[in-house]
């Protein structure tokens, strides 16, 4: 550790270390959780990934991505997402599942999840263990426009219980351009994994959260196609993929009990996980040299590689 490029963390008292060219927390110890999944995790063909970095729609995705699969199990009035919150369904490799801190119910051994294994991460393509990039199992990566993502990403430290003031804006800026982002840097976290769904769409699909709150119903007959377990005919004329549509809305998540009390791993306020869910909510917080940067960034960053926000 002591020879990798070390930082500060606005507003917080925890530093970041950049291992294999992205940035992990030290404090609490995320980044000894990442070296232990690329030691230890055992990938299975079906397991099911939703990758993204925090705060850009990985708790919605998790949601539909549960629905879907669960929905044979349980119809949508019997989900079982009334009773736990996305987070508790859908394990977040390095925050929960190697994490010593874990708190929250969960079985003891990965092995115990039914099949398929729905997991998450925000580890870069590159950090993943090799097995899961040799083995048939399959990724779904989210991605959002840049400047709300990071509008939001400074509204929430979620890594540190006693930071207690909120980065500048300016400064927070200014440290997303250079790409110190807990899991970043932002443009190339999203480029890898764009690069992988072109050149393996069978392995990873790129949603942007844009596009699902446009199209949610589009995308997510395509996600379902993504896993194998697509909408049959029927199902498209009983109106399931739309049931799942409204039921994983921010609307309806939100008001529900389980979303609305409690935290998870004896910290995150649940409803943290659900706030506005709109897009272009930047346009309020951000001035307009910083959009011209970002812009400016976002051509450089991207040429070239047909992704575009
Ligand atoms: P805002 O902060 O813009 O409200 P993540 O889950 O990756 O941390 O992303 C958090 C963002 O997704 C938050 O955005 C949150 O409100 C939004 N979100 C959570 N659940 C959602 C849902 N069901 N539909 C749309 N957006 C959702």
């Amino acid at each position: 550790m002591q020879s990798l490029p070390m930082t500060t963390m606005l507003g917080s008292t925890s530093k970041l270390i950049m291992y294999e060219n992205f940035w992990y927390v030290i404090n609490p110890s995320l980044f000894r959780n990442v070296l232990s999944i690329q030691k230890h995790f055992v990938v299975k063909d079906k397991d099911i990934f939703i990758a993204g970095l925090p705060k850009t729609g990985t708790t919605w995705l998790k949601s539909l991505l549960f629905a879907t699969v669960d929905r044979t199990n349980h119809p949508i009035d019997k989900s079982l997402l009334l009773t736990h919150h996305p987070q508790e369904l859908v394990y977040n490799l390095e925050s929960d599942v190697y994490n010593e801190a874990f708190v929250y119910p969960r079985p003891n051994n990965l092995n115990e999840l039914p099949s398929p294994r729905l997991l998450s991460t925000h580890i870069s393509y590159t950090s993943l263990p090799k097995s899961i990039k040799t083995f048939g199992c399959r990724i779904l990566y989210i991605c959002r426009n840049p400047v709300d993502m990071f509008v939001k990403k400074r509204e929430i430290n979620e890594y540190d219980q006693d930071s207690l003031t909120l980065p500048r804006l300016e400064d927070f800026f200014e440290d997303f351009c250079e790409g110190k982002v807990i899991f970043g840097p932002f443009f190339e976290h999203a480029l890898e994994y764009w690069k992988i769904s072109l050149e393996q769409p069978y392995k990873v699909l790129f949603l942007k959260y844009e596009d699902l709150k446009d199209y949610p119903s589009n995308h997510l007959k395509r996600l379902a196609e993504f896993i194998g377990m697509p909408f049959s005919p029927q199902e498209e004329s009983e109106g399931v993929i739309q049931e799942i549509v409204e039921f994983c809305s921010i609307k309806n998540m939100k008001e529900l009990d389980v979303n609305k009390n409690g935290v998870i791993n004896n910290f995150f306020e649940k409803k943290s996980y659900f706030r506005k869910g709109e897009v272009g909510d930047w346009a309020n917080h951000v001035k307009p040299s910083m959009v011209e940067r970002i812009h400016k960034l976002m051509q450089e960053k991207l040429e070239g590689s047909g992704l575009s926000f």
